[in-house]
Order: structure tokens, then sequence, then C-alpha cells
């Protein structure tokens, strides 16, 4: 059977690559997290003091780093590995969550980061989910998909996924990372995040993960039949 692209675009915490992981295990699909690519260029980027107001030294330190996502035997899941480590876990903290998306605004980090998304979906068979992954990455991706669910709904879905971790953790804090997240993304000049025009919009705040799956999974079946 020929295999499509599907790009799952949409605001932090949405539950964007939740579904996406679902979704591609269900077709049997690669799944791409783009965000942990941002993430651990971010990570590289703060333990490396790299000045990001200075464009040669973000190429220089650009080109020190390899990414590569590797299959979890323990977890099931892929990682992300940042020259050879697994930085997974590490880009998981408010520390990398509050600078990534002025890193991801950075035309040289864009640039780096899509020409190895656009590479890993030349064979397609795969499920990306990010914030210009319809528009920019993909756009002739055979199902665009666009997130939506209310900030009340992202606030505490992020927030229970992060308290276990950092007990320490507020609601507010959540939420006011989320929306200045939001803000940035969707304003900064190079490929904000926007919806697609011919992204069909999914909104999570009342659908359980099944329901979600249920739904995306019926619209690639439809696309699929018609290949
Ligand atoms: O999906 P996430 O929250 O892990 O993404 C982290 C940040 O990376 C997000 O705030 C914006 C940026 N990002 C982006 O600019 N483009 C993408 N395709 C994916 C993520």
């Amino acid at each position: 059977m020929k295999k499509i692209i599907i790009t799952i675009d949409g605001y932090s915490s949405c539950g964007k690559s939740t579904l996406a992981k679902q979704l591609a295990k269900r077709l049997d699909y690669i799944f791409i997290d783009s965000g942990a690519m941002y993430r651990a260029i971010t990570l590289y980027f703060l333990d490396n003091k790299v000045d990001i107001q200075d464009p040669t030294t973000i190429e220089s330190a650009l080109a020190k780093i390899q990414l590569e996502f590797k299959n979890n035997n323990h977890t099931g899941q892929s990682d992300i590995w940042l020259n050879g480590e697994n930085v997974e876990k590490a880009i998981r903290t408010m520390k990398i969550s509050n600078h990534v998306s002025e890193v991801a605004a950075l035309e040289a980090v864009r640039h780096y980061a899509v020409s190895q998304q656009q590479a890993m979906g030349e064979k397609k068979g795969i499920v990306m989910d990010g914030r210009d992954i319809g528009t920019t990455v993909f756009p002739k991706a055979e199902l665009k998909i666009f997130m939506t669910a209310s900030i009340e709904v992202r606030t505490h879905r992020r927030y229970d996924e992060l308290k276990p971790k950092f007990p320490d953790i507020s609601l507010e804090e959540v939420k006011e990372n989320l929306l200045k997240r939001d803000l940035i993304d969707s304003t900064r000049k190079i490929s904000p995040l926007r919806q697609a025009k011919d992204a069909i919009t999914l909104d999570n705040s009342k659908l359980s993960m099944p329901q979600q799956l249920d739904i995306a999974a019926g619209w690639a079946a439809e696309i699929l039949k018609g290949q």
C-alpha cells in the first residue's frame, strides 16, 4: 500500500505528540516529534553558552550538533539523542521550555531543523508533529491535522505531566509558559505557527485519547483508500 505523510500542528500542550505517536503506531509509520529537535538544540545552546545574538556563533554551534532519534527498548518510545547522548529527559524541563521558543525563532536553527525533517520524510510513512510541519516542512502532505484545546485543558495536562518530576511547579507558572510560547511561536517572522489552509481542525478539549485516535485514523484511512 502507498504511504502518506501526516502532519500534526498546533499550540503547545494540545496533545499533538501523544496523538502522533499513537497514530504512527496504528499505521506502522515513523513518528517524529519535531519539537524535541528544537529542545535539544536549546539544551546544547544553554550548556555551551551560545550567544543567540551572534549569527556566526550560532552557525558554528549548529555545525557541532548531531541529532538522532533512537528506539528506547525499555519504553518502546523513540528518544532524541544529542551528540551521542540520550537527552529525552533533559529536554523536558521548565528551563528548556522557557528558552526554546527564542531559539526556535532563529533563522539558522529553523533552516538546520527543517532540512533534517524533510529528509526524514523522503520515503513517506511518517507522522510528524510541531508548529510548521503542514505549512513549511511538508506543504504537500496528504493529511494535515491542526489540533486545538482550551488553555485550561492544556495547562492542566502539562501540569499533570510535569508535577511528578518537578514537585515545586505551579499551575500559574505552567499556564504563563504556555501562553508566552504560543505568542512567540505564532508571531515569529520565519514559519510562524499557523493553520495550513488545507488542514483539518481537531479540537480535543473534550475527547479521550482513543476517540482522537479513531477520528485521525479514520481520516488517514479515507485518504489511503484514494491513493
Ligand atoms: O512541541 P514542543 O512544545 O515540545 O516544542 C517546543 C518548542 O519548539 C515550541 O515552543 C516551539 C518550537 N517548535 C517550532 O518552532 N517548530 C516546530 N515544528 C516544533 C516546535
